[in-house]
């Protein structure tokens, strides 16, 4: 029996059980079962040489050691930064960074955090996390619940060096009004700059209301001008310099796309995530949940982002580099990403669906 074989018809039931059926249940219980496996000394080593390839970098000095998921054949640098795999745990998964010691276990050669904001805050009411099993989807509301960039700095403090490139999502506050965004996200610049390797610049979440409204050029580079300011200070403070990415959503036009494109090149952006969940409802209008509010991943995603990856690989003539992200449910998923343009990529929903074989199966269709 294949481990994915075994997670579908072992693990996913008896996840999907959870809090009677309660999707948001199953994931706290899944993050609370990695963050205790990433304390078992080896087990991160362990499961780094069964789900990624044979480690290439020294595992540093830490309670379970994170051991890198790579090798040789798997490793890339991008904006400056090594990855030991090209495989990446997207944002939104560990949002306060729980389990960072666990995800090279499955496999992961990065990891994003976040999305954090400046104030601690709730999200949404629940339920406000949705399995569309029959399209290996999701639709979520979550609304950025998470304990705020300050907790998130105290906790990376207490790590240490994860050993692999961390990357950390800064979003608004849902109690900022979009005129003071730009503080609230300089702030969480600020107290997280020296934790991590790459930022990511959420504008495109669509369940803070008028948060896209921030891919705009006007806003976004007045946004992005302001935050490499405040690199900038931190680096002259010995804190940098770090790549900062911008996440943008699947439903922009092509020429909004373009717009954003020029205002990144122009404010020294270092890379495109693309994409976050999309409004739309590709492929399953007929779900009974699909009426429900939020944002749609998974598989009807990956058409859409592989298309958005391909626009800014060309119309950019692949001068910035993109994280591709959206409906990878296995390793083809992956590879029509690359191909599309993209240097490296990044999983949410699929791991819900398949499950961690899916990262090893992904890691050796790329070797
Ligand atoms: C997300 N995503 C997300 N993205 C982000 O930038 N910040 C976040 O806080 C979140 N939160 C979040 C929660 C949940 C429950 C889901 C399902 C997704 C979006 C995620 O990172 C990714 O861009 C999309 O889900 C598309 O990838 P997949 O899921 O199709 O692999």
């Amino acid at each position: 029996m294949s481990d994915r074989t075994m997670y579908e018809r072992l693990v996913r039931p008896v996840l999907y059980r959870l809090g009677k059926g309660d999707a948001e249940v199953a994931h706290e219980q899944t993050l609370a079962a990695l963050r205790l496996l990433g304390r078992i000394p080896g087990a991160a080593r362990i499961g780094a040489r069964a789900f990624g390839a044979s480690g290439s970098r020294s595992t540093p000095a830490g309670a379970a050691g994170s051991a890198p998921a790579g090798g040789p054949g798997l490793a890339r640098t991008v904006f400056g930064l090594r990855f030991p795999s090209p495989v990446g745990l997207a944002a939104g998964m560990d949002k306060n960074g729980i389990a960072l010691r666990a995800w090279p276990a499955i496999g992961f050669g990065f990891v994003e955090v976040g999305t954090v904001t400046a104030h601690p805050q709730p999200g949404n009411e629940k339920p406000r996390l949705f399995r569309l099993v029959e399209h290996e989807a999701v639709i979520n509301r979550m609304g950025f619940n998470n304990l705020g960039s300050e907790a998130l700095a105290a906790r990376l403090a207490a790590y240490g060096d994860l050993g692999y490139p961390l990357g950390i999502s800064i979003g608004k506050s849902k109690v900022t009004p979009l005129e003071e965004a730009v503080e609230d996200y300089v702030t969480s610049l600020r107290r997280l700059y020296r934790y991590g390797d790459y930022f990511a610049v959420n504008v495109s979440s669509p369940n803070t209301p008028g948060l896209r409204e921030l891919q705009d050029a006007g806003h976004l580079r007045e946004l992005l001008t302001a935050l490499h300011t405040e690199a900038a200070s931190l680096t002259v403070a010995g804190l940098g310099p770090k790549p900062i990415l911008v996440k943008i959503a699947p439903d922009l036009t092509t020429s909004a796309i373009d717009e954003l494109l020029q205002v990144c090149t122009d404010t020294g952006v270092a890379g495109i995530i693309a994409t976050n969940t999309t409004i739309g409802r590709p492929d399953v209008t007929a779900h009974p949940l699909s009426k429900e509010t939020g944002g749609l991943s998974g598989r009807p995603l990956a058409e859409i982002s592989a298309k958005v990856v391909a626009h800014i690989h060309h119309e950019t003539g692949g001068a910035l580099p993109v994280i591709g992200v959206g409906g990878i449910v296995d390793a083809s998923d992956a590879t029509r990403l690359f191909d599309a343009g993209a240097s490296l990529v990044q999983v949410y929903s699929g791991l819900i669906y398949k499950g961690p074989g899916l990262i090893r199966q992904i890691n050796r269709s790329l070797l």
